[in-house]
């Protein structure tokens, strides 16, 4: 094995997981070049290991010890593909850094990102939790995913419909050990239209006409919404919103606002709701609420928080009390989003 794909020992990954645990990847390998991929697995492989990869660690909860073999996505390019009277299409590696790719596209006159401003993590990341903020889903804007497939040991190009985008879901959440995503291409169609429906942009621009907003615009305040709500996790770790908004039946719904009338809740389909995690954990009495080294935020009562010195057993208790709070409650399950990587088992 070459220089270049030598696994390297012990290394240590508390700056590569936003949540600031102190965290050793048993072996580790930044990856820029794809081509580096299928010997790594192939190393990993062979000695019998468990391997996963890494972005950012802005939607993954790491144990001290994490075993065997953990790729660092570091592919870093972004190229133009086409540029249309109808559509720009980018082609970008999946170790760029997501804020900093939405900027590009902004300075780039590409319009349709901009709601998704300041989601911490990486390009490649993107798709496999379906990032979506202030309305606007990344789904919406991929046309393809390139990744290296470990199971049958080819890369593929998977279509957007391959991907099985639904809220916060997709393939690679139901198949979590075999694709290595290496880049995305994404289509921004060059017809826009401002989306600033959701209620915090609503209120941000309800004195605005319609046909004076830009993207920049909304790119402004969408950094502004999230610096208030959010915590920076290079000040305070956290993995963004720590549960799912769970989404119920509209019937289920109706019962629960006779007890409840205050219930904030959303539209999903013909026949479902979604419940907004946050309210119902802040109503449970969480907000702010510190347990040990970590913590519930006390602006936004859906995201989790650690302020040095915690692990992952530690957080997991503290939401395992939350689910169970709400559910004795509302009567409602509330899924964890990020990924729990277990210190024993494989990915
Ligand atoms: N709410 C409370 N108390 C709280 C938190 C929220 O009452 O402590 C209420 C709010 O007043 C509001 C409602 O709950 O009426 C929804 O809150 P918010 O607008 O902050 O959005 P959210 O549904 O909690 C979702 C995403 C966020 C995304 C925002 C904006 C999920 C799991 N979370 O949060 O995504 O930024 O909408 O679109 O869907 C992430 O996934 O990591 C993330 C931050």
């Amino acid at each position: 094995m070459n220089s270049d794909c030598k696994p390297l020992a012990n290394y240590p990954l508390r700056e590569r997981n936003t949540l600031g645990f102190e965290v050793v990847a048993e072996w580790a390998l930044p990856i820029t070049q794809a081509e580096q991929i299928p010997p790594a697995i192939r190393w990993a492989k062979n000695a019998g290991l468990p391997y996963r990869t890494l972005g950012g660690g802005s939607n993954v909860v790491l144990p001290a010890q994490l075993p065997g073999l953990t790729l660092l996505m570091d592919i870093d390019f972004i190229e133009v593909l086409e540029n249309q009277a109808a559509k720009t299409r980018l082609r970008v590696g999946a170790g760029v850094n997501w804020h900093d790719f939405v900027r590009w596209t902004l300075d780039q006159n590409c319009r349709g990102l901009e709601n998704l401003a300041l989601i911490p993590g990486t390009v490649g990341a993107a798709p496999i939790q379906n990032i979506g903020a202030y309305g606007v889903e990344v789904k919406e804007y991929i046309d393809t995913v390139e990744a290296f497939d470990c199971q049958t040991n080819q890369w593929v190009s998977l279509s957007n419909k391959d991907c099985r985008f639904t809220y916060r879901h997709s393939v690679f959440k139901d198949e979590p050990n075999r694709f290595v995503i290496t880049a995305v291409i994404f289509d921004l169609p060059k017809v826009w239209q401002p989306r600033i429906s959701y209620a915090d942009l609503a209120n941000h621009f309800a004195n605005r006409s319609i046909d004076a907003i830009t993207a920049s615009a909304i790119f402004d305040a969408v950094c502004a919404i999230r610096t208030q709500k959010l915590p920076d996790p290079k000040v305070i770790g956290n993995v963004g919103s720590f549960f799912q908004n769970p989404v119920i039946s509209n019937q289920q719904l109706q019962s629960l606002k006779r007890q409840f009338p205050q219930i904030v809740s959303y539209p999903e389909s013909a026949t479902h709701s979604k419940l907004a995690a946050g309210w119902l954990i802040d109503q449970c009495g969480f907000k702010g609420v510190q347990m040990g080294n970590v913590g519930v935020h006390d602006k936004q009562a859906l995201v989790l928080t650690h302020r040095g010195g915690g692990n992952a057993s530690e957080l997991l208790k503290l939401a395992e009390q939350i689910q169970r709070k709400v559910k004795e409650t509302f009567g409602v399950e509330l899924v964890i989003e990020p990924i729990i990587i277990n210190g024993s088992a494989s990915l």
